[in-house]
Parts: C-alpha cells; structure tokens; sequence
C-alpha cells in the first residue's frame, strides 16, 4: 500500500489527484456476501475470526473501489474483556445485562490490554495490511458513545440515565470517561502498530450533549484520547452525529480530520471548526434510496464545497442504512466513480486556471 495514498494525503491536506471516497458501514448487511456470510455466523463470530473479518473488509474495496477499508469490528467489542456482558441483537442494536451506573461499578470494570485481551483483532489488522490495496481504517467507540451503552443498558432516545450520572456524580462520570479514553486510546495504538494507517473515533452519539457539556464533560477525555495518539502520526478521524452545535470543540479535541453528518454544508462545517483540519462527510445516508439524478446532485454540492479547501474526504453523514429493500450495491459504485470522475475534473480544470510564468 503507497503511503502516497490519496486517502491519505487528503487527511494530511495535502494536494490529491481526485477526492477520496469511503463509506460508513460500508461492510454490511446491503452485501449479498455478506448477507450470506450471516447465515452461518454472527456478527461477533466475523469480528473474531480473522480470516472473516478481513474477507468482510476486503469486500467493498474489491467490489466499489473505495479509497480507504475499515476494519470490520464493532465498538461495543471491547466490552467484554473490560467485564460487560453484551450481546447485539437484531434490529434493536447492542444489550447490556450488568450496567454501569455507580461508582462500585465503574470501578469493577476491568483495564484494556489489547494484544491480550482482542488478539484476533490485531491478527486481522496485520493479515489485512498484507491483502489491502488500499490504507486500513482501525476504529474505536468514543468514551461518551460507549458509556451510553454501558449506563443506559442498550441504546437510548434520549440518555437520561446516562445524563443523569453525568449531573449528579461529575467525579464517577469522569472516572468513567477516563476508563473509556484509556481503553480506546491502547485500542487504536495496538491497531495502528499491527498497520492501521489510520483510525477513526466513532462518537456517534455525542450529538446529543449542548456544547457547554461537551466541553466540561466529554472533551478532556477526548483530549486525552487524541493526546496519546497524536504519537503514532496517523490520522484520527473524530465523527459524530448531530454534532453541528459541537464542531468547534470537536476541532480543540486533538483530532486531526472531522467527520461530519448531513445536517451542516461542508463551508459552515469549516467555518465552525474554525482551524484548518481535513473534514469527511456528508451524503445523508437516506439519499441512498433516492433516484440517481438526485444523488448526483446532492454529491456534486458537497464535492463543490468540499473542494474550496485542501483536505477532504467523501463519506455519507453516517452509517449506510439497513432498510428493505436494501441499498443497492451499484448505487455505491455508481457514486465513487461519480465522486472520482468529477472531483478529478475540477481538479484538473482549476489547476489550468493558475496563470503559468
Ligand atoms: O463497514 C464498517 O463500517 C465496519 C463495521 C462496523 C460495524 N459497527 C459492524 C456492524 C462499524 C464501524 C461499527 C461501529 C458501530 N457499532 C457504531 C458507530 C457507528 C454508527 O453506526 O453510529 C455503533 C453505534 C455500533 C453499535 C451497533 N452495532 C449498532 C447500533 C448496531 C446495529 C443494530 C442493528 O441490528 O441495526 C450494531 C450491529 C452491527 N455492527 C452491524 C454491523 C454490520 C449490523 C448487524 C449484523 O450484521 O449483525
């Protein structure tokens, strides 16, 4: 795999031949394969068996030429080796039968050793890095992402337990979080020393906090999540979602590139963050299930933007969405091409634009 990767150099903001492309969830449940793959094992057994995994994340590369593969895992798989029993179930998402909701609790949960406790993941990286054309994303759950799971026992509409440990006990709240940067921060360090070439921080549902809590409590623990990591000089991608109010402070997080969902243009996004980083996003995921002419649409408005600067990166706003009938694999590969052809042209045409001396 070239470091000169233009996944990579994107994230670096540094100039690229066409714009890099890949999605969230690109490994799933929209794939025949992968459907089929299903019926013989569970999501848990892929992530566990290395040679599954990296047939699941090797997929989308091979079958929609995406820039960049993400590891296929999941963020609630650290869970179990910290002591949380916790089963993902069909159509409802991950469940949690012994919860964190008081100190003794936090506590008891136990320090992530990855290269002991998540081995096969780490051989999947590395077996990866060996297969892949292109760079390896490994990724990890943000602290505040994880701990809703934890407190609230599954997922949540609006996180009031979670909220509610927040409020009234700041100092296990920030035990918590603590617990969760340290596990994500040896996590990612063990992927990118097995050959991620970058990783990302899904905090999916952060964008639930005003920024005030944010910034009091959940961006020291980001802070320190990032800090370790800025080390290993690899990109780390920090995305959210409904995360408009919080960009800002996401850009003081120690992140190098933000991911963004559909909600803001990618000028007011910039705008917002307000230092120069490397921005992913944003095709509303939901836009999938659109005819063509509208997705091209919608896509050469966010490559419009996205262009004005150096540094970015093509994604949807989120993950690609599990629906009846499903996204079709063609659309995705319909969109890369589009993404790359026309990026590459405006490229082209703007560099023509430079007056020549
Ligand atoms: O291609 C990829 O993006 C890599 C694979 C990946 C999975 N989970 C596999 C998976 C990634 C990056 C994740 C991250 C993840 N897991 C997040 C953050 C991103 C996001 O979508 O917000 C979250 C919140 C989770 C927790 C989780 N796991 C949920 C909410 C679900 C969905 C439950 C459902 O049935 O709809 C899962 C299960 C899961 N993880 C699936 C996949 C492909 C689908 C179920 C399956 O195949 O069994």
């Amino acid at each position: 795999m070239p470091d000169s990767a233009r996944f990579l150099r994107a994230c670096r903001r540094e100039p690229v031949d066409q714009v890099p492309v890949w999605y969230m969830r690109q490994a799933g449940r929209y794939q025949p394969e992968y459907r089929k793959l299903r019926e013989q094992h569970s999501l848990l057994e892929i992530c566990r068996n290395p040679r599954l995994c990296a047939e699941v994340t090797r997929l989308p590369v091979e079958q929609i030429g995406v820039d960049a593969a993400i590891l296929f895992s999941d963020i609630t798989i650290v869970f179990e080796p910290m002591g949380i029993r916790c089963d993902i179930r069909e159509h409802v998402g991950p469940v949690i039968d012994n919860p964190v909701r008081t100190r003794a609790d936090v506590e008891r949960l136990r320090p992530l050793e990855p290269a002991k406790d998540l081995p096969y993941v780490l051989e999947s990286v590395a077996l990866l890095r060996s297969q892949l054309p292109v760079p390896l994303i490994g990724f990890a759950g943000g602290p505040f992402t994880l701990a809703s799971y934890l407190v609230e026992g599954g997922p949540s509409r609006d996180y009031v337990r979670t909220k509610q440990l927040m409020y009234s006990d700041p100092v296990t709240w920030h035990r918590l979080m603590d617990l969760l940067a340290d596990a994500a921060a040896r996590f990612l360090a063990a992927q990118v020393q097995a050959g991620a070439a970058a990783v990302q921080v899904f905090d999916s549902w952060v964008g639930s906090l005003a920024p005030a809590d944010f910034r009091q409590a959940v961006l020291p623990a980001m802070q320190r999540l990032f800090g370790e990591l800025q080390k290993l000089s690899v990109p780390l991608i920090y995305f959210g979602v409904a995360t408009g109010e919080l960009l800002a402070l996401m850009g003081e997080s120690g992140a190098t590139v933000i991911g963004v969902d559909w909600r803001v243009p990618i000028r007011t996004a910039r705008a917002r963050i307000g230092r120069p980083m490397a921005i992913q996003g944003n095709l509303d995921p939901a836009l999938l299930f659109a005819p063509w002419p509208e997705i091209e649409k919608r896509a050469r408005a966010i490559l419009d933007e996205g262009l004005e600067e150096p540094g970015f990166i093509f994604n949807l706003g989120h993950g690609v969405i599990h629906h009846q009938p499903p996204v079709a694999v063609s659309t995705l590969q319909r969109l890369t091409r589009f993404v790359h052809d026309y990026s590459r042209e405006q490229l082209q045409s703007a560099a023509k634009e430079v007056p020549s001396r």
